[in-house]
């Protein structure tokens, strides 16, 4: 959607971690990227740890592991990114402390486009897909409205990352009881103009697509898929669109909701 998006420098590089701070059941990771251009929001990273990375417990080989960049700052050479302890890859990312090497390729595929003319920007996140959208906030769309949901207060810790963010949470102990789309619709319903920008699972990226379309609202989707390289040649990431299949991690992670049929589980 960026036709200018910043290109990742060839090959994978180190960058040394700087911090690593707990949000509820996320580990936020800071590292310094000295070598690699600034990202545009909604683009993604491959990381990979320096050591113990693959022949740990269960003796596996690790592929990297795609996670959208959470913020750069601007002035400096920070790259932070929003962890969830999902599995021996993630468990070993979390776990990365000061003085720790992450690896990493990156900046890659396309950022989310401004929004569309005299339209307030709409951030629609879904666990730990608020990632792409606190850099949005911070580099598109400081006046955004900020609409996130979570399964649990543990999770929903994870909203400290945006600015004056409304909640949901899945067991009702953080704000709405109930689902983020739930807010959507109120918002929706108010019928200002809007342009949304979503992340998250593909139940809720579907449902936001849906009720968008509906309405006629703009609405740019950050969409998921198992990636092996990044960079177009596995087609290990492609989805189908109207215009037939693309890969993701070239041709997104940012697809327009008027792109798709549907957003598959
Ligand atoms: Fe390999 Fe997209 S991840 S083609």
């Amino acid at each position: 959607m960026n036709a200018k998006r910043p290109l990742a420098p060839f090959g994978r590089r180190a960058a040394p971690v700087t911090f690593n701070a707990r949000y509820g059941a996320y580990a936020v990771i800071g590292c310094a990227d000295t070598d690699g251009p600034r990202p545009s929001a909604g683009q993604f990273y491959m990381l990979s740890a320096a050591s113990r990375w693959g022949g740990g417990d269960a003796e596996r080989p690790y592929l990297p592991r795609a996670f959208s960049v959470l913020r750069a700052p601007a002035g400096s050479a920070e790259l932070e990114f929003l962890i969830e302890d999902v599995g021996p890859g993630t468990k070993r990312l979390a776990e990365l402390a000061p003085g720790d090497q992450l690896q990493l390729v990156g900046p890659l595929g396309n950022g989310f486009a401004p929004p569309s003319a005299d339209t307030t920007p709409l951030l629609v996140g879904g666990g730990v897909g608020i990632a792409p959208l606190a850099i949005l906030q911070d580099q598109l769309a400081p006046n955004a409205i900020a609409l996130l949901g979570f399964r649990d207060g543990a999770h929903a810790a994870g909203a400290e990352l945006l600015a004056d963010p409304v909640i949901a949470t899945d067991d009702g102990s953080v704000g709405h009881y109930g689902l983020v789309t739930d807010l959507l619709a109120d918002e929706l319903d108010r019928d200002d103009p809007v342009t949304v920008y979503a992340c998250g699972p593909p139940a809720m990226l579907e449902a936001v697509r849906r009720i968008c379309a509906q309405r006629a609202i703009p609405a740019q989707l950050a969409l998921e898929s198992g990636m092996a390289c990044g960079y177009g040649a596995c087609f290990g990431c492609v989805v189908a669109t109207k215009d037939g299949f693309v890969r993701l991690c070239v041709d997104g992670p940012i697809l327009d909701g008027q792109a798709l049929n549907e957003v598959a589980a």
